[in-house]
């Protein structure tokens, strides 16, 4: 049988706790993940990409089923140059749900070989994420369990260092 590959898409800018979360559950569920880093046309990032495939790659370094790369096109290009089956999307609030079905559907429509899967949020990361880690260490705060430990220096060093 062939491989059932899944692809984890987002802005990761930094990955947190939640999208740990999200990946390595993913990973119980399929051969091969690919967690690829891609362009929010709606957000300004603080990292660069090849810093957040280095920090995913910090955090997943144990799991051998999972690999990280980086994307400037199409979700939909990506996902059938690379034959997955699934987009896994983490939802959150409720407030996520609109502009994720709206993706989804998208990318159904552009193509349909891949079905998007939603796993909801472990209860901890509901209110979890990038913008607020950046938010809170950039005034001092700590993210302590907000990002995984491996990671947790590199990103206060680069928010502080931009302050
Ligand atoms: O972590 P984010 O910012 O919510 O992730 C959103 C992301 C990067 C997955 C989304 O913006 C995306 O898929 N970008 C790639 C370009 C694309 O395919 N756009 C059409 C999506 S309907």
């Amino acid at each position: 049988m062939s491989e059932r590959i899944a692809v984890c898409p987002g802005s990761f800018d930094p990955i947190t706790m939640g999208h740990l979360d999200i990946i390595t559950r993913a990973a119980a569920m399929f051969d091969k993940i690919i967690v690829v880093v891609m362009n929010n046309e709606k957000k300004s990032y603080t990292f660069t990409p090849q810093e957040r495939v280095e920090m995913i790659k910090k955090c997943i370094s144990e799991q051998n089923n999972v690999q990280v790369d980086m994307y400037d096109g199409l979700l939909a290009d990506y996902a059938a140059q690379h034959n997955a089956c699934a987009i896994i999307k983490g939802l959150r609030a409720m407030s996520d749900f609109e502009y994720e079905f709206q993706m989804a559907l998208t990318n159904k429509k552009l193509n349909p070989g891949v079905e998007t899967l939603f796993l909801t949020t472990s209860a901890q990361n509901m209110y979890l994420s990038s913008s607020m880690v950046k938010q809170i260490a950039g005034m001092g705060g700590d993210v302590t369990d907000f990002v995984p430990e491996v990671i947790h220096d590199d990103i206060l060093n680069r928010i502080l260092s931009k302050n």
